[in-house]
Protein backbone atom coordinates (compact mmCIF):
# COMPACT_ATOMS: atom_id res chain seq x y z
CA UNK A 1 0.00 0.00 0.00
CA UNK A 2 0.84 3.59 -0.66
CA UNK A 3 2.52 5.21 2.38
CA UNK A 4 3.42 9.62 3.15
CA UNK A 5 5.19 11.21 5.30
CA UNK A 6 3.00 13.66 7.52
CA UNK A 7 4.14 16.56 9.82
CA UNK A 8 2.23 18.02 12.42
CA UNK A 9 3.80 21.27 12.37
CA UNK A 10 5.13 22.94 15.52
CA UNK A 11 1.90 25.25 15.56
CA UNK A 12 -0.20 22.05 16.11
CA UNK A 13 2.44 20.70 18.24
CA UNK A 14 2.38 23.77 20.70
CA UNK A 15 -1.62 24.21 20.36
CA UNK A 16 -2.29 20.80 21.62
CA UNK A 17 -3.63 19.67 18.41
CA UNK A 18 -1.60 16.16 17.91
CA UNK A 19 -3.75 13.66 19.35
CA UNK A 20 -6.81 15.48 17.24
CA UNK A 21 -4.95 15.57 14.02
CA UNK A 22 -3.65 12.02 14.37
CA UNK A 23 -7.61 10.48 15.25
CA UNK A 24 -8.71 11.93 11.89
CA UNK A 25 -5.72 9.98 10.52
CA UNK A 26 -6.67 7.27 12.53
CA UNK A 27 -10.64 7.48 11.82
CA UNK A 28 -10.01 7.68 8.19
CA UNK A 29 -9.04 4.65 8.21
CA UNK A 30 -5.18 4.61 7.80
CA UNK A 31 -2.68 3.28 9.74
CA UNK A 32 0.61 4.65 11.34
CA UNK A 33 3.75 2.79 10.46
CA UNK A 34 6.12 5.67 12.26
CA UNK A 35 5.55 8.25 14.65
CA UNK A 36 8.41 10.55 16.61
CA UNK A 37 8.31 14.04 18.20
CA UNK A 38 11.63 15.63 17.39
CA UNK A 39 12.78 19.35 16.63
CA UNK A 40 13.89 19.54 13.07
CA UNK A 41 17.31 21.32 11.97
CA UNK A 42 17.53 23.47 9.63
CA UNK A 43 19.63 21.31 7.13
CA UNK A 44 16.77 18.89 7.58
CA UNK A 45 14.06 21.81 6.60
CA UNK A 46 16.15 22.59 3.51
CA UNK A 47 16.46 19.33 2.00
CA UNK A 48 12.90 18.41 3.12
CA UNK A 49 11.54 22.17 1.14
CA UNK A 50 14.05 21.72 -1.41
CA UNK A 51 11.52 22.80 -4.05
CA UNK A 52 10.79 25.96 -2.54
CA UNK A 53 14.01 27.19 -2.04
CA UNK A 54 14.74 31.08 -3.45
CA UNK A 55 10.76 31.65 -2.86
CA UNK A 56 10.50 34.85 -0.47
CA UNK A 57 8.59 32.83 1.99
CA UNK A 58 10.99 29.92 2.25
CA UNK A 59 13.28 31.70 5.06
CA UNK A 60 10.80 32.10 7.02
CA UNK A 61 8.64 28.72 6.69
CA UNK A 62 12.31 27.27 7.61
CA UNK A 63 12.28 29.42 10.51
CA UNK A 64 8.91 28.67 11.87
CA UNK A 65 9.31 24.76 11.11
CA UNK A 66 12.61 24.43 13.06
CA UNK A 67 10.68 26.84 15.99
CA UNK A 68 9.76 24.13 18.02
CA UNK A 69 8.90 19.99 18.32
CA UNK A 70 7.51 18.67 15.24
CA UNK A 71 5.45 15.21 15.13
CA UNK A 72 6.51 13.36 12.01
CA UNK A 73 4.66 10.29 10.95
CA UNK A 74 4.48 7.99 8.19
CA UNK A 75 1.20 6.92 7.63
CA UNK A 76 -0.05 3.77 5.04
CA UNK A 77 -3.30 2.71 3.22
CA UNK A 78 -4.42 2.85 -0.25
CA UNK A 79 -4.44 6.14 -1.86
CA UNK A 80 -3.26 7.78 1.39
CA UNK A 81 -1.35 10.56 -0.19
CA UNK A 82 -4.18 12.12 -1.86
CA UNK A 83 -6.64 10.91 0.70
CA UNK A 84 -4.16 12.79 3.45
CA UNK A 85 -4.35 15.78 1.08
CA UNK A 86 -7.81 15.91 0.94
CA UNK A 87 -8.13 15.26 5.08
CA UNK A 88 -5.81 18.62 5.31
CA UNK A 89 -7.55 20.72 2.93
CA UNK A 90 -6.22 23.72 1.15
CA UNK A 91 -2.73 25.43 1.91
CA UNK A 92 -4.67 28.79 2.77
CA UNK A 93 -6.32 27.77 6.32
CA UNK A 94 -8.66 31.04 5.44
CA UNK A 95 -9.69 28.97 2.28
CA UNK A 96 -9.55 25.67 3.46
CA UNK A 97 -13.08 23.82 3.37
CA UNK A 98 -14.72 22.95 6.52
CA UNK A 99 -14.33 19.24 7.62
CA UNK A 100 -10.78 19.51 6.88
CA UNK A 101 -7.86 19.63 9.65
CA UNK A 102 -7.16 23.22 8.40
CA UNK A 103 -10.69 24.60 7.54
CA UNK A 104 -11.70 23.18 11.15
CA UNK A 105 -8.28 24.33 13.24
CA UNK A 106 -6.42 26.40 11.49
CA UNK A 107 -6.77 30.17 10.85
CA UNK A 108 -4.89 33.53 9.52
CA UNK A 109 -2.66 34.84 11.92
CA UNK A 110 -1.25 37.72 9.89
CA UNK A 111 2.59 36.02 10.19
CA UNK A 112 4.81 35.89 7.35
CA UNK A 113 4.19 32.43 6.36
CA UNK A 114 1.02 30.27 6.76
CA UNK A 115 0.70 28.24 10.00
CA UNK A 116 -1.14 25.31 8.70
CA UNK A 117 -0.87 22.97 11.47
CA UNK A 118 0.09 19.73 9.08
CA UNK A 119 2.42 18.75 6.42
CA UNK A 120 1.89 15.73 3.97
CA UNK A 121 3.22 14.63 0.94
CA UNK A 122 1.93 15.16 -2.10
CA UNK A 123 3.05 12.71 -4.71
CA UNK A 124 4.51 9.10 -4.68
CA UNK A 125 8.09 10.49 -5.28
CA UNK A 126 7.88 13.12 -2.92
CA UNK A 127 6.32 10.34 -0.40
CA UNK A 128 9.57 8.04 -0.88
CA UNK A 129 12.02 10.92 -0.56
CA UNK A 130 10.61 12.74 2.60
CA UNK A 131 10.31 9.31 3.84
CA UNK A 132 13.89 8.47 3.29
CA UNK A 133 14.96 12.00 5.03
CA UNK A 134 13.07 11.66 8.05
CA UNK A 135 13.01 8.29 8.79
CA UNK A 136 16.27 6.77 7.06
CA UNK A 137 15.66 3.31 8.80
CA UNK A 138 11.98 2.56 7.30
P1 LIG B 1 2.99 21.41 2.94
O1 LIG B 1 2.13 20.22 3.19
O2 LIG B 1 3.56 22.04 4.19
O3 LIG B 1 4.06 21.13 1.89
O4 LIG B 1 1.96 22.49 2.38
P2 LIG B 1 1.37 22.55 0.94
O5 LIG B 1 1.85 21.40 0.11
O6 LIG B 1 -0.10 22.76 1.10
O7 LIG B 1 2.04 23.87 0.42
P3 LIG B 1 3.42 24.08 -0.33
O8 LIG B 1 4.23 22.83 -0.37
O9 LIG B 1 3.13 24.79 -1.60
O10 LIG B 1 4.14 25.13 0.65
C1 LIG B 1 4.78 24.70 1.83
C2 LIG B 1 4.43 25.66 2.93
O11 LIG B 1 4.96 26.97 2.62
C3 LIG B 1 2.93 25.89 3.09
O12 LIG B 1 2.33 24.92 3.89
C4 LIG B 1 2.89 27.27 3.72
O13 LIG B 1 3.19 27.19 5.11
C5 LIG B 1 4.05 27.98 3.02
N1 LIG B 1 3.60 28.67 1.80
C6 LIG B 1 3.33 28.11 0.61
N2 LIG B 1 2.98 29.02 -0.31
C7 LIG B 1 3.05 30.21 0.33
C8 LIG B 1 2.81 31.54 -0.08
O14 LIG B 1 2.46 31.82 -1.23
N3 LIG B 1 2.99 32.51 0.86
C9 LIG B 1 3.37 32.23 2.13
N4 LIG B 1 3.52 33.22 2.98
N5 LIG B 1 3.58 30.99 2.55
C10 LIG B 1 3.43 29.99 1.68
MG1 LIG C 1 3.89 20.87 -0.09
Amino acid sequence: PQRSLVLVKPDGVARGLTGEILRRIEAKGYRLVALELRVATRELLEEHYAEHAGKPFFEPLVEFMSSGPVVAAVIEGHQVIPGFRSLAGATDPTAAAPGTIRGDLGRDWGLRVAQNLVHGSDAPESAAREIALWFPGL
